[in-house]
């Protein structure tokens, strides 16, 4: 049976996000996402359609017993009172030991705890569901769990709300740096449409912003908090066709063992700041990133935008000498930090609807926006974020501070 027939028939109806997780044929899928996303029920139902088709072995490994439990009762249940399965054979430990079921058909599930990784052991396994990962020991999966997945070629689920910048975090990254096996989700409570609105308010108003961050944010948060905390992916992130004939700004952050990093950004209609592309470099000659220029440029006038100015950091003089041989004029940008930062946070916010949308392709934008933090001390009462992993936020802070420091909508809730 089909991923979309077993939805049918097990009465399901993945809301957005769970959609976009279901959709990709990923090897391994880092679903990251704040509490009662639906994370635990997607990837029980992700599961389902390997199950349904052929002699399959699955894993439920969950930090305890009852964190496998929810994952374990979706199969058990759409198996049973769904789909009518009369099954082979149930043991069912219940919260405190392990559980697994057979079908006629020859495929198991198991409900495993990673708080024994020696029942770990042994079998190899199709498919496997890390259930709560971010609170199960980097170590179990590592040694134990791993391995299980190679002799089959099986796949991975990883539902999970965030923990800090722990091993989980790790696993995030690996889609967006590239590595094509993986691909990496992340949302917060309230893209679950189910969710009342209600109920996130009130918790919003008594845990402190980090931890509401990190459990209904799905953010990764530390206890220095986010910049960005106005970010996310659903409301910030989409493929962008940028108006005919709009003027296409960029700015550059320069940049040698750290990355010199350009952005390519215009404005439409409703005076939103839509950020096209990125090019992104560490340890590269001026003559290359004026090559990538130039051919981003050309890129874009082919599809009826006009190339206007270019700002680049102060520091950067030297880099920009050197591309004005190559004929890419810059203008020193406003390197105000505070201001930058207010200005872009205030688009993020935008006036109900986001004032900043960001093209997919910004792969390395999008990896520091999301990790951009503020440091531990402050300097004169202010603080400063975590100067680190920053060069694409630079370029974007010159865009949003140039295009935009004489606009105002509404204040930012204070950081
Ligand atoms: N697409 C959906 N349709 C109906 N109910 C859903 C859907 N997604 C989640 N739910 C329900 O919302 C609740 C929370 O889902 P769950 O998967 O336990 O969330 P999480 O694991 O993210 O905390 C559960 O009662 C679940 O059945
Ligand atoms: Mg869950």
């Amino acid at each position: 049976m089909m991923q979309p027939d077993v939805f049918a028939q097990t009465r399901y109806a993945p809301h957005e996000g769970q959609r976009q997780f279901h959709a990709s044929g990923g090897r391994f899928k880092v679903l990251i996402a704040g509490a009662r996303f639906g994370k635990s029920l997607a990837a029980a139902k992700d599961v389902l359609a390997d199950l349904v088709a052929a002699p399959t072995r699955g894993w439920v490994v969950a930090p305890t017993y009852a964190m496998a439990r929810p994952e374990f009762e979706a199969i058990l249940n759409d198996l049973r009172a769904r789909l009518h399965v009369p099954l082979q054979a149930v043991t069912d430990g219940g919260r405190s030991g392990p559980s697994h079921l057979v079908t006629p058909w020859g495929a198991e599930v198991w409900c495993l705890s990673a708080l024994r990784p020696q029942g770990l052991l042994g079998q190899s396994v199709d498919w496997l569901v890390m259930a709560e990962a971010a609170h199960i020991d980097g170590e179990v999966f590592e040694r134990y769990l791993r391995a299980r997945l190679s002799s089959t070629t099986g796949r991975m689920v990883v539902p999970t709300t965030p923990r800090g910048l722990n091993w989980v975090h790790d696993l995030y990254n690996r889609a967006t740096e590239g590595d094509p096996e993986w691909h990496s989700f992340r949302f917060a409570t309230w893209d679950n449409p189910l969710v009342p609105a209600a109920e996130i308010e009130s918790a919003r108003r008594v845990l402190p912003a980090e931890t509401f961050d990190e459990q209904y944010g799905g953010a990764f948060t530390t206890v220095h908090g986010l910049v960005y905390r106005e970010f996310s992916r659903t409301r910030h992130v989409a493929p962008i066709t940028a108006p005919q004939g709009a003027v296409v700004y960029r700015a550059i952050d320069a940049g040698y063992t750290n990355a010199t990093c350009c952005l390519w950004a215009c404005r439409d209609a409703d005076d939103r700041l839509l950020v096209l592309r990125e090019h992104y470099l560490c340890l590269a000659t001026a003559d290359l990133h004026a090559a990538a220029i130039h051919a981003i440029d050309a890129e874009l006038e082919a599809q009826g935008l006009v190339i206007g100015p270019a700002w680049i950091d102060p520091s950067g003089v030297t880099l920009g000498a050197e591309l004005a041989k190559h004929n890419i004029r810059t203008s020193q940008a406003r390197n105000d930090l505070h201001p930058g930062i207010e200005c872009v946070r205030m688009l993020l916010a935008g006036d109900g609807e986001p004032r900043l949308v960001i093209d997919p392709r910004c792969v390395n934008l999008l990896r520091e926006i999301e990790g951009y933090r503020w440091q531990d001390s402050s300097r004169h009462g202010e603080r400063v974020p975590v100067k680190q992993d920053d060069h694409a936020l630079d370029a974007l802070r010159y865009l949003a501070f140039t295009l935009y420091r004489n606009v105002v909508w509404q204040k930012v809730a204070p950081v």
